[in-house]
């Protein structure tokens, strides 16, 4: 009887607007947005069209092979994660898993497009290793600290207290969205390090069953994927992810104005995840708007500054301790005198040139004076863009 109700009330939630099965390859993705794909992952992302998504989020299974149960010194059972999902024959059965998917993942990528993978030291080198092979391009890999990790029970290694982020673009070429100076802004000002100190997901966030067990083994803390989806993408921006689990990419990517594709296979953690996201209010878009990154910013050429006559031709530039001084052209070009006579060119390349460096920012390089000292030009910059921004 129990189990007559309890199967009733799994079709009524999978019967919600907010799943959906597929059947045959889609041509465009329109019907599967901020759905739940009902379905093995594989199959899913190929039947989706190429190059549609502008983020993929995975939470893939960590294939942690624990030998037998784990207990607390007072012999209760920990709940770790022995679920069918995690099990694989073998490393080479879960590298042409992980190689399909992540190739997949990689062809409904806009060419502008990233990746983020989370994993444990059980599988995250194998994921990285098919990352590189497969042509994405790793950006950044973000070890997400954990506040609160359970202790290693039986005292024989370190406390296993992180997880580890791969961040990566679809190619070398890309131009993935990196929201900047909106993380600078949420980190009090400092730029955004790459090791990440949240909690594991737990109290009123963590989904419990009627009997009040987890609904998940490993729900994700939204906190992260907050984080994620501030920095790496924009509002109406596409998210996918393919091991769905309890859906905190989707309750977050709905909260932020996102719009996401789930998929999993589980139909109690669709349908968990289904009635989560169903009770998730967007925030306004009006409060979505982050501080602009400077790539994003309009561009704003040297020369434009001397053509405002923020800088006059034949001013000098100084760098750092005045070690070099630089005149400025009337072109926008700056010169510096050489045993060969003057050397001209852009405040990059001369910046460049007299460091012997191969590359400069002209910007942070080169100094103006003023009534309080030397100021870097890209002050003048900013300035030039704060007026045209009105
Ligand atoms: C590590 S969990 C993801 C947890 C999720 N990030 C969350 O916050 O709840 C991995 C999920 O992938 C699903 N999964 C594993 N292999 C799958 C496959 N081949 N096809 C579809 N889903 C799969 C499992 O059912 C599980 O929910």
């Amino acid at each position: 009887m129990a189990r007559a109700k309890a199967a009733t009330k799994k079709t009524a939630a999978l019967n919600s607007n907010l799943v959906k099965s597929i059947s045959a390859p889609l041509r465009k993705a329109d019907d599967c947005l901020d759905k739940i794909i009902a379905g093995d992952s594989i199959e899913a992302l190929r039947a989706l069209p190429d190059n549609f998504a502008d983020l993929v989020f995975a939470d893939p299974p960590y294939n942690l092979q624990l030998g037998g149960d784990l207990t607390r010194p007072d012999n209760s059972r920990v709940a770790g994660v022995d679920d069918d999902w995690d099990k694989f024959g073998s490393f080479r059965d879960y590298d042409a898993f992980t190689r399909a998917w992540l190739e997949e993942a990689r062809r409904i990528l806009k060419p502008d497009g990233a990746i983020w993978v989370i994993g444990s030291y059980h599988n995250i080198f194998r994921v990285g290793s098919a990352l590189q092979n497969l042509g994405y391009w790793l950006l950044n890999d973000v070890i997400w600290v954990k506040t609160n990790p359970m202790p290693n029970f039986r005292g024989t290694r370190f406390t296993n207290a992180h997880e580890t982020l791969i961040w990566a673009s679809k190619s070398k070429e890309s131009r993935p969205t990196f929201n900047y100076s909106a993380l600078k802004t949420a980190n009090d000002d400092l730029q955004m390090r790459s090791d990440w100190l949240m909690p594991i997901c737990t109290g009123n966030e963590r989904l419990k069953g009627a009997t009040g067990s987890k609904v998940h083994p490993t729900q994700k803390p939204e906190a992260l994927l907050y984080r994620i989806l501030l920095a790496t993408t924009n509002p109406g921006d596409i998210v996918v992810d393919p091991f769905f689990g309890s859906g905190t990419t989707g309750a977050v990517a709905k909260m932020l104005g996102r719009r996401f594709i789930g998929i999993d296979r589980d139909a109690d953690y669709i349908a968990a995840a289904a009635k989560r996201i169903a009770a998730v209010k967007p925030s306004e878009a009006q409060s979505l708007a982050v501080t602009p990154s400077r790539r994003s910013a309009p561009r704003v050429p040297f020369g434009s500054i001397v053509e405002k006559g923020l800088i006059k031709p034949g001013e000098e530039l100084y760098a750092p301790q005045k070690k070099h001084v630089a005149r400025v052209r009337a072109d926008g070009s700056i010169a510096v005198k050489g045993p060969d006579g003057a050397v001209e060119g852009s405040i990059h390349k001369i910046g460049a040139h007299v460091q012997k460096a191969e590359a400069c920012n002209g910007w942070t390089y080169w100094h103006y004076e003023t009534k309080t000292g030397l100021k870097p030009i890209d002050f003048l910059r900013e300035k030039m863009r704060n007026s045209a921004r009105g």
